[in-house]
C-alpha cells in the first residue's frame, strides 16, 4: 500500500425507513397502549438523534432516554415539549433544575430523590413517575417503602406532579412476569388508597409488550424490537414481522495467500470471539473470519476472487448474503444488543432517511 491507498474503514448504515416500519408495526401491535421509543446507549448504537427524530416524526409521543444528559440533549436538539422524554437513571449529584425546566419526565425510586427534586430551585413543577420494585431489584421502591414514597410525593404537590407509576420486569419467564404484574397492580391500589392518581402506568419492554396484553398498561417502553433486534434463541426478527435496521460493512484492503484483510477489528468493537465462529459476505458469498485483530479481520477466501476495495458485510438484513445480527448473537452466545452497542463511536453511522 502507498500512503494514498488507506483502507476504507467500517461504516454502519442505519436504515431509518426500516426503523420507521418497525415503529409502525409495534404501535399497531400494542395499541391502545402508547409507545415509548427507548434510545438509551446512543439508540442501541444506531445514533441517538436520527433515531429519536424518526420516532417523533412517526408520531411517537414518548422517548425513553435513560439519563438526564441524554434527555437534555434531545430537548436541546429540538425534541419539543409535546413529546415526553423519560429519564430514570438519576445520580446522587444530579442537578435537577435543568431537566425540570426542560419538562423531562423523571423516574423516581427513593424519597431522597424526591427531596432533591423538590429542593432543586427549579422554576416549574417536576413531572415524576414513581417506580415500584416488582422483583427485578434494579432500583424501584421496595413494597415496604412504597407508601412512604407515595405519601411524600403527595405532600410535595406544589413541587412534584405525579404523572406516572412504573416498574421494570425480567421478561425471562411468564410466571415471573405474572407475579410482577400482580405486584404492580397492588402497588397502584396502595397508592390510590393514599390518594394518588396516575395518568400513565408502564411496565413492559419489548418482549412483554408483544407477548402480553395484560403487561401493556398505558405505555410500553420498547428499545430492541424497534431496531429489529429479537431476543434470540430461535425467535427471529422476521417471526415478529420486524426488520434489522443496521448493516455493518468494511472494505477489503489486501488479499494474499487465500486470506482477505478487512478494515475493521476489535478496536472498532468487534468481539474477538467471532474468530472461527462468524462469517462475512463478500460479493454475495460467505467466508469465515479466522482472526480478529485490532483494526483488521482476517477472512479465509480460499481461491475465490476477492479484490482490495470489495465490501465485506458483517451483518445486516441478510439480503447481501450476510449473517444477521441474530446469527451473531446466537453463535457468540450473546444478544444482538451487546454487539451493536459495542460498535465504536468512531464508526461512521450513515443514516438512510425516509424518502431516500
Ligand atoms: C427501564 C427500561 N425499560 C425498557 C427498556 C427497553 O428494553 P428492550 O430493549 O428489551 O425493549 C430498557 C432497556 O434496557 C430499560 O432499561
Amino acid at each position: 500500500m502507498t500512503g494514498l491507498e488507506l483502507p476504507t474503514g467500517p461504516v454502519a448504515t442505519v436504515d431509518l425507513r426500516a426503523y420507521r416500519r418497525n415503529i409502525d408495526r409495534i404501535r399497531t401491535r400494542v395499541a391502545p397502549a402508547n409507545l415509548m421509543a427507548v434510545v438509551k446507549a446512543d439508540a442501541y448504537g444506531h445514533g441517538l438523534l436520527p433515531i429519536a427524530q424518526t420516532a417523533v416524526s412517526a408520531g411517537v409521543g414518548w422517548i425513553g432516554a435513560l439519563d438526564l444528559a441524554t434527555a437534555l440533549e434531545l430537548r436541546a436538539e429540538g425534541i419539543h415539549a409535546d413529546v415526553a422524554i423519560f429519564a430514570w437513571l438519576l445520580g446522587p449529584d444530579d442537578d435537577f433544575a435543568p431537566p425540570i425546566e426542560a419538562g423531562i419526565d423523571l423516574g423516581v425510586s427513593t424519597i431522597e430523590q424526591l427531596e432533591a427534586i423538590a429542593a432543586s430551585g427549579a422554576s416549574g413543577i417536576a413531572r415524576v413517575h414513581l417506580k415500584i420494585d416488582t422483583g427485578l431489584h434494579r432500583n424501584g421502591a421496595d413494597p415496604a417503602d412504597w407508601p412512604a414514597l407515595v405519601s411524600r410525593a403527595l405532600e410535595l404537590a406544589d413541587r412534584v406532579d405525579l404523572v406516572g407509576v412504573w416498574t421494570h420486569i425480567s421478561e425471562a419467564s411468564d410466571a415471573e412476569d405474572t407475579v410482577a404484574i400482580e405486584r404492580f397492580h397492588e402497588a397502584i391500589a396502595v397508592a390510590q388508597r393514599l390518594g394518588a392518581g396516575f395518568g400513565v402506568r408502564h411496565l413492559a419492554a419489548s418482549a412483554a409488550s408483544f407477548a402480553r396484553a395484560d403487561a401493556r398498561f398505558d405505555v410500553v417502553r420498547v428499545g430492541a424490537f424497534g431496531y429489529g433486534i429479537s431476543p434470540g434463541g430461535g425467535i427471529t426478527p422476521e417471526s415478529l414481522r420486524l426488520e434489522p435496521v443496521l448493516t455493518l460493512t468494511a472494505s477489503v484492503y489486501a488479499v494474499q495467500d487465500g486470506v482477505a484483510r478487512v478494515a475493521i477489528g476489535f478496536g472498532d468493537g468487534i468481539l474477538g470471539s467471532a474468530a472461527g465462529l462468524m462469517e462475512v459476505a463478500i460479493n454475495g458469498t460467505r467466508h469465515p473470519i479466522v482472526d480478529v485483530e485490532i483494526d483488521t479481520l482476517r477472512v479465509a477466501i480460499g481461491t475465490t476472487t476477492v479484490s482490495p476495495g470489495d465490501t465485506a458485510v458483517l451483518f445486516g438484513s441478510g439480503s447481501l448474503g450476510e449473517p444477521t445480527l441474530q446469527e451473531w448473537g446466537d453463535r457468540l452466545g450473546t444478544i444482538g444488543e451487546e454487539i451493536v452497542t459495542r460498535l465504536s463511536p468512531r464508526i461512521p453511522r450513515r443514516h438512510i432517511h425516509p424518502g431516500e
